[in-house]
């Protein structure tokens, strides 16, 4: 019996090391944590409980079946963020780059369903680089289960990613079919096909960060929601944010005690907003006066800077703020407003949040620019997504309404 618990426990070691010391040192010259760090980071101390810790690829073509890590390049399981269940996988790159064979598939889609199961959200840490390329269309089988689990699981619990290395080829359709993307600065990047490719074919010169890096994807094409500094900044934000949400659609969200008086007298907000229409003024600083304790969470920060939306409290319970911000552009509606929006206001609803919505509006932006690109479709969006939200919504007008 002593001998099958040692060898059970050599075998945990050797899941523990992943691809090995080698190349975690490197995981960590490039500034990078590795999935099982991330995960304590995440998670509440010692709530991880890992599954699958020694599931294997089952790939014989190539000499694979010489080349096998207990785990295969995904850490799953589940553990608590502030002692709410939450359901995490996290990519190993030091596994065959984190790349996605059918087993790894089937260690995500077993936490997806799980999640969905019992009412908590998932949360995926990303560090890899696509399919498998030994496995062949056995790992685009994998990628279209995990596809089909972020469908069902849309509405029903929060889905939460974090691009914390490369994420390439069918890892990024994974994300983006997720609530909230957030990546991390320099070490991070996002994209479809890679620079070598592009070169290929559109003869275009780019570099990895031009193309898919935290800043573009965070302020040019909105296909994150915010970028931070590194690992751990990441980590503990995305534990602020699990604290705004319900663990899914079937619960209200958490009640924090809240020591803010709700009788409270805001005098400088008297003087805030300009009575000359056309003076900007900053409207989150509105949103933090008016939020629990200052306390506002920004989705999209950087990206259709005209328009605000984030998660504060009010009375101790989550409420989704959206808000124009006369600073940016004069706090026009144009198609990364509205698209912004739309999807903040879809979210709130599906999971039982109010929305707050401050307005201060000049209308719709005009012009051939906006036109072209499609503003009618895009503003219908903002449009059918409050008329179709059940939640309680409460509009204050802080100075104009005009237009749209
Ligand atoms: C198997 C892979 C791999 C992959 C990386 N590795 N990507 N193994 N399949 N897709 C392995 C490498 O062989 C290497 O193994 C280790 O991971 C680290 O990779 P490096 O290249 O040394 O790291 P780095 O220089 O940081 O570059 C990272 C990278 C690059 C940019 C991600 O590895 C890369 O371009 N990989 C291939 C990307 C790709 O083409 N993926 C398939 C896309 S198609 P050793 O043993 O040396 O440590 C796809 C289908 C989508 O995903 C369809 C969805 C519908």
């Amino acid at each position: 019996m002593k001998d099958i618990l040692e060898a059970l426990e050599a075998k945990r070691e050797k899941a523990r090391l992943g691809g090995g010391t080698k190349r975690i040192d490197r995981q960590h010259e490039k500034g990078k944590l590795t999935a099982r760090e991330r995960i304590e980071l995440l998670l509440d101390e010692d709530s991880f409980e890992e599954w699958d810790m020694f599931v294997e690829h089952t790939c014989t073509d190539f000499g694979m079946e010489d080349q096998r890590t207990p785990g295969d390049g995904v850490v799953t399981g589940w553990g608590t963020i502030n002692g709410r269940l939450v359901y995490v996988f996290s990519k190993d790159f030091t596994v065959f780059g984190g790349s996605l064979s059918k087993a790894h598939a089937s260690k995500i889609t077993k936490v997806q369903r799980a999640a969905i199961r019992n009412g908590a959200p998932v949360i995926g840490l990303f560090d890899a680089g696509g399919a498998r390329i030994q496995e062949g269309v056995d790992s685009l089988a994998g990628y279209a289960d995990i596809f089909m689990e972020n469908v069902l699981a849309s509405g029903v619990i929060p889905q939460i990613s974090v691009i914390m290395g490369p994420c390439a080829g069918g890892d990024v359709y994974s994300p983006a079919m997720t609530d909230f993307i957030f990546m991390v600065k320099d070490t991070s990047y996002m994209y479809v096909t890679g620079p070598d490719v592009v070169k290929t074919v559109t003869n275009e010169t780019v570099s990895h960060e031009d193309l898919g890096g935290a800043r573009v994807h965070s302020s040019k094409s909105g296909v994150v929601d915010g970028a931070f500094e590194n690992d751990i900044e990441a980590l503990t934000q995305i534990r602020r944010l699990v604290d705004f949400l319900p663990l899914s659609n079937r619960e209200s969200s958490p009640e924090r005690p809240s020591f803010d008086d709700p009788l409270r007298i805001e005098e400088s907000l008297d003087t805030l907003v300009p009575a000359n229409p056309n003076k900007p003024y900053d409207m989150r600083e509105l949103i933090e006066k008016t939020s629990d304790e200052g306390d506002f969470f920004e989705i999209g920060a950087d990206f259709g800077t005209n328009i605000l939306t984030g998660f504060g409290r009010i009375e101790g319970k989550t409420v989704g703020f959206v808000a124009n911000q006369p600073m940016s552009l004069a706090g026009v509606l144009d198609i990364d407003a509205s698209r912004k929006a739309a999807r903040f206001v879809r979210f709130c609803d599906c999971f039982n949040i109010p929305i707050v919505t401050f307005v201060d509006v000049p209308g719709f932006m005009p012009g051939t620019k906006q036109e072209y690109g499609g503003l009618i479709k895009h503003g219908a969006k903002l449009l059918f997504a409050y008329a179709e939200a059940t939640v309680p919504k409460v509009t204050v007008i802080t100075r104009k309404a005009y237009g749209g």
